[in-house]
């Protein structure tokens, strides 16, 4: 037998030709482009379309599934009827996996369940992911203003992806800078190898769940702070540091306590995440759209990663995605406990990409372990243990 690698690290679960990390020279890319020039040229529907046919699509071939997102916006009224039980204190991301796996009662997609073949009917495997990438904004949005004692605010069809759960969070036409961040920051957050919650829909998938069940189970895996939650930790530290000239001390306090930098590290990289680059740049910009006011957070961070230089790169620990994504969406606007459900309706572009390859060859995933448990015992009668 193997040996038991803790975490699985560096261990590979499955061969997948949809992304890949150079982890020491800080490179990512989408079945093999390079994620910078997918954020300068491509758009998110572009890209999903990339992550699921392997290839940039035609202007024809994106206009269809262009169109296909904006048709499929719309869900049951019932699903509000539900939302609107949920308690209001509900974390989103527990709303928004209840939403989805709800998704499988209001439309039912059984057809692995019934025949198994039908699975890997390319036409059914899009359909399902087109009708979930297209609607999980819309759970997301939806809870934001039930949540509230609002209703909803119905998409429109003649806004792209960012634009319109932009304006469906806000009820109001989205800032053009806005819509280049949300575009930008959904590029950046849709597909990352086999990290927690995509290897979740792997592992799901390959028992034939349906989709819903698939997206469910990686949504509850992005959730915790270790992975997707991250984002929100982040905030909650810097504002903790309060200023920026607190930073290094605060550090300091953290590293001696053997507490965790949120936002900074990854398994993956040893380098800075290239995604966290972008994001840093796309914040300056749009600190210059805003005359140059820069708000507290942003500095307080850049002094934090300076700190923390010094201190963890020895480690190869660096900033990850989640240190500067939080900092841009608090300052759109976008309610903290939502940070994480907004990288949800983008990374669902990934699972179901994942879902897609494995259903194209698959074979359930069952691990074996290391018993560390007892030797073989008799049982002992209840009367007889003293
Ligand atoms: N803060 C402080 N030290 C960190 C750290 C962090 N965020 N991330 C890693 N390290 C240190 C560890 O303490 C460890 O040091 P040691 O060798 O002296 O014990 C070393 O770096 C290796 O860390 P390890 O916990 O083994 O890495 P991992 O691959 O198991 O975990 C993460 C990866 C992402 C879970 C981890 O870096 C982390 O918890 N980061 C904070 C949460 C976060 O931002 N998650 C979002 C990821 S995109």
């Amino acid at each position: 037998m193997s040996d038991y690698l803790p975490g699985l690290e560096g261990v590979p679960a499955t061969e997948s030709n949809i992304s890949d990390i150079d982890g020491n020279k800080g490179i990512l890319s989408y079945r093999g482009y390079p994620i910078q020039q997918l954020v300068e040229h491509s758009t998110f529907e572009e890209t999903t379309l990339l992550l699921l046919d392997g290839d940039l699509p035609s202007a024809q071939e994106l206009a269809i599934f262009d169109e296909s997102l904006r048709t499929n916006r719309r869900v049951k009224f019932n699903i509000r009827t539900l939302m609107k039980a949920l308690p209001s204190t509900g974390h989103p991301m527990e709303i928004l996996q209840t939403a989805v796996a709800s998704l499988g009662v209001f439309y039912p997609a059984n057809e692995c369940l019934t025949s198994p073949e039908s699975c890997t009917n390319l036409d059914y495997v899009h359909n399902m992911t087109v009708k979930i990438i297209a609607r999980m904004p819309v759970l997301v949005t939806m809870w934001e203003h039930i949540r509230n004692g609002y209703d909803p605010i119905e998409p429109r069809s003649d806004l792209s992806f960012a634009a319109n759960f932009l304006y469906m969070l806000n009820g109001e036409e989205p800032d053009p800078i806005y819509v280049e961040i949300m575009d930008t920051c959904l590029i950046l957050h849709a597909e990352h190898t086999i990290n927690a919650s995509t290897f979740a829909a792997l592992v799901t998938g390959s028992t034939l769940a349906s989709p819903y069940g698939v997206v469910a189970a990686a949504i509850g895996t992005l959730s915790g702070p270790l992975h997707g939650g991250a984002n929100e930790k982040v905030i909650d530290m810097l504002e903790e540091i309060d200023n920026p000239k607190n930073a290094a001390a605060w550090l300091d306090k953290k590293l001696k306590n053997k507490e965790k930098i949120w936002g900074f590290g990854h398994r993956e990289y040893k380098v800075k995440d290239p995604r966290a680059t972008i994001l840093q740049g796309l914040f300056e910009k749009f600190v210059a759209d805003r005359g140059g006011i820069v708000g507290p957070l942003f500095e307080t961070a850049l002094a934090l990663e300076a700190a923390a230089e010094d201190r963890l790169a020895a480690k190869g620990v660096f900033p990850n995605v989640d240190f500067y994504s939080g900092i841009l969406y608090k300052e759109m606007g976008i309610p903290l406990d939502q940070f994480t459900p907004v990288f949800a309706i983008s990374r669902a572009a990934g699972w179901l990409a994942h879902w897609r390859e494995q259903l194209g060859d698959n074979r359930i995933f069952r691990p074996t372990q290391v018993y560390t448990g007892s030797p073989n015992r008799d049982y002992v009668l209840r009367s007889d243990r003293g």
